[in-house]
């Protein structure tokens, strides 16, 4: 599944992820800077903070409360578009999708 990792500072970078992984573990596995993934997956830290492509909104995971309770300790700005990468698992609907790092994770 191509996913497409955009820096605050518009650089991309495609990346060839794969279903059933987790955004924030594949930014890691494949070095995308400005993602950091800290607590490891838990939805506890909120280091792995990314916009997503609100026309995708429809294909991604759901969001749970923990995960809405977390964005609010990011160090960005929350948007509507804003998701822990590590709480949405990659599917083959999400191909193309772009990713969009904060300027910050700390
Ligand atoms: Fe810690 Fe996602 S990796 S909240």
């Amino acid at each position: 599944v191509k996913l497409i990792f955009e820096t605050a500072q518009g650089q991309r970078r495609e990346v060839d992820a794969r279903a059933g992984d987790n955004i924030m573990f594949t930014a890691v596995s494949h070095g995308v800077d400005g993602i950091v993934g800290e607590c490891g997956g838990a939805a506890m830290c909120a280091t792995c903070h990314v916009y997503l492509d609100p026309a995708f909104a429809a294909v991604l995971t759901p969001k749970q409360e923990i995960e809405t309770e977390m964005l609010d300790c990011a160090a960005a700005e929350v948007t509507g578009a804003s998701r822990l990468g590590c709480q949405v698992q990659i599917t083959p609907e999400m191909e193309g999708m772009v990713v969009r790092l904060p300027e910050a994770q700390y």
